[in-house]
């Protein structure tokens, strides 16, 4: 392939949208992405305003992703890849449609709203060959991929409990009821899926921990809770686990708990000492050894592996944050697909990236969490991707 920019096009994250900001910002960091085209708004108008405003060429701002699909697929100069940052009942869809044509995709989680789906878009990406990235945020920080080397290299020895939370106090009323456009399709099951705060952000907290231990879920028990009144999703989920190896966990997600702005958080105990990661302070890392004083390990020196200092930008003392952490899941995407383009294994940073194995992952751990809820929290439910 020749040496140039990936083109990026993007479905959704017009004017008002949250993350598709996010994505544009994270694709720009690295200088690995050009964004040239998109289908930006459910509203085509809205969404030709926006591209206009965010210099994208009139003929390549389309009034819905189907019609982008048709005509970028006959361009001499099309997209690449496309990043799909719509709700989520328009991700398979859209993801499958692209796909079909031959383009690569970075698609928002929860992947899919339903197991089916899942396991529809995990088999087309395997069989087509396409490159599908999961943009499972918080595995793009270094201290993420610090916390993850120190477990694989015994520096907590053997694994016995892991704690994962993922608290917000955004939706603790009903928003929905007053006009937020994204609570409201968060709480509407058929643009949502079945699991409330669990699909949102549980799914956030289930990837962390699984990717930070490398351990796989055996099983799972579970309590949903929906305290705002007129909601037909949980919006508080308590999920006891059992991973493979006897360690035991224990996940909380909550759109409710007042005082938390985005206060995702990762313990993990050992026979042999301990690691913390808060994503409000994701420069640093706690760990603790068996009888020893806690230690805070900082980003940006010298004594990090090498998964943690390809994906630190600036020395130790200036923060990095939550974009930078996006725009490494950007840059090993990137690296992905010109990998696979000219038939070259791909490098450091292309490491461990979420992909459609683990978005797939996800919508069964959902699907488990539910369906555990549902029989009265007592059965202890696999789910069937793990
Ligand atoms: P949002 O409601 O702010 O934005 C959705 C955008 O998609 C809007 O611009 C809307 O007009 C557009 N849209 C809807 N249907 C469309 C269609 N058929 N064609 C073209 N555009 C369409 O939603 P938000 O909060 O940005 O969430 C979007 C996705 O990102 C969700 O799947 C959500 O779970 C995920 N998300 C992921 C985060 C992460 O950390 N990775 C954080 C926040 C959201």
């Amino acid at each position: 392939m020749e040496k140039r920019r990936l083109r990026l096009g993007m479905v959704g994250g017009g004017d008002g949208a949250y993350i598709g900001g996010i994505h544009r910002f994270a694709a720009r960091l690295d200088n690995h992405f050009e964004l040239v085209a998109g289908a930006f708004d459910v509203d085509a108008a809205r969404g030709h305003r926006f591209a206009a405003a965010n210099y994208i060429p009139a003929d390549r701002s389309y009034a819905d992703y189907k019609t982008m699909v048709e005509t970028e697929r006959n361009r001499t100069d099309k997209i690449d890849v496309v990043a799909i940052c719509t709700p989520n009942h328009t991700h398979y869809p859209i993801a499958k449609a692209f796909i079909e044509a031959g383009f690569d995709v970075i698609c928002e989680k929860p992947m899919t709203t339903t197991l089916e789906d899942a396991i529809a878009l995990h088999e087309l990406a395997t069989s087509s060959g396409r490159f599908v990235g999961v943009t499972y945020t918080y595995s793009g920080y270094p201290m993420v991929h610090e916390a993850r080397l120190r477990v694989a290299a015994g520096d907590i020895g053997k694994v016995r409990v892991i704690q994962v939370e993922y608290p917000l106090e955004w939706m603790a009323t009903a928003i929905e009821q007053q006009g937020n456009q994204q609570a409201a399709w968060r709480t509407d099951p058929k643009k949502n899926g079945r699991g409330g705060s669990i699909g949102d952000i549980g799914t956030h907290a289930y990837h962390l921990a699984g990717f930070v231990t490398g351990l796989k879920l055996e099983s799972l028990s579970a309590d949903l809770a929906t305290f705002v009144e007129g909601r037909s999703l949980d919006d508080n989920a308590h999920v006891m686990l059992r991973y493979e190896g006897g360690a035991r966990g224990l996940l909380w997600s909550s759109q409710v708990a007042i005082g938390n702005s985005n206060g995702i958080r990762l313990r993990v105990f050992g026979d042999k000492g301990s690691l913390m990661w808060f994503q409000e302070q994701p420069n640093e890392l706690q760990y603790t050894e068996l009888f020893g004083l806690p230690v805070t390990i900082k980003r940006g020196r010298d004594d990090m592996g090498q998964d943690t200092k390809s994906r630190s930008r600036t020395p130790p003392g200036h923060p990095e944050g939550y974009i930078e952490a996006f725009a490494n899941l950007y840059s090993g995407f990137a690296e992905a697909i010109m990998a696979r383009n000219d038939g070259r294994s791909p490098g450091a940073s292309a490491s461990a990236l979420p992909t459609s194995y683990d978005g797939l992952k996800g919508v069964a751990f959902v699907d488990a969490v539910v369906d555990s809820h549902e029989s009265g929290s007592s059965k202890w439910l696999t789910p069937k991707f793990v």
